[in-house]
């Protein structure tokens, strides 16, 4: 029967052992040293660094589309409408900006996105705003799942994080919601789509005061 006898092999240490033949077994478990510590408490795992890095590419392109859709706005001379779209798209590069310094803070690698593939052209102010509306409501799911993931793996840190967002959605919905209802609300006939924009401009103010 060979006694063992368990030598432990820190990280970057060469050990020696005895040539005396007997049988020996190395504990290759890395020793955590004080530096692996810090670096620990920071880091986020790499899973949750790629869902965070892939928000940052779903807010970055939301701020886009809203640019975008202000843009058309102005062109078709909603005035009201293109003061709104502005305004949503600095608040996406705000929320790309709040999830980016995030990942740096937690000791990431935030990754500065592409954004391609910017809607331009739409048939109608209504379409617009029903996309809009369809935008906020993906990014409400993207930020729920962020969420999920976070408990999933006891990231209180990123869920707890993330709970601005959760209101924040609430709120992006709830106007984004407002805009398209103006449309049934008042109709788009005669002087409609003119009342309409002219509501647009109002319905932030509006829920702020709530
Ligand atoms: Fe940042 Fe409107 O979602």
């Amino acid at each position: 029967m060979f006694k063992t006898y368990w030598i432990p092999l820190s990280y970057n240490t060469k050990q020696s052992y005895p040539n005396d033949g007997k049988l020996y077994f190395f504990d290759t478990k890395p020793q955590t040293t004080m530096k692996d510590l810090v670096r620990l408490k920071t880091s986020l795992t790499e899973e949750m660094e790629q869902i965070l890095n892939d928000q940052i590419k779903i807010e970055s392109n939301s701020s886009a589309k809203y640019l975008a859709m202000a843009s058309w706005c102005g062109e078709k001379g909603f005035e009201n409408a293109t003061t709104f779209f502005l305004t949503q798209a600095d608040e996406e590069r705000a929320h790309m900006l709040k999830i980016f310094n995030y990942v740096i803070e937690r000791g990431g690698k935030a990754v500065s996105p592409e954004v391609s593939n910017v809607r331009h052209e739409y048939d109608s102010l209504r379409e617009l705003c029903e996309t809009a509306l369809e935008q906020e409501i993906s990014v409400t799911n993207s930020i729920n799942r962020i969420v999920e993931a976070a408990r999933k793996t006891n990231d209180y840190a990123t869920d707890n994080f993330m709970q601005w967002f959760v209101s924040e959605q609430i709120e992006e919905e709830a106007i984004a919601r407002r805009v398209v209802e103006l449309f049934d609300i008042i109709g788009e006939e005669g002087i409609g789509l003119f009342t309409i924009d002219k509501q647009i401009g109002k319905v932030r103010g509006a829920y702020a005061a709530e």
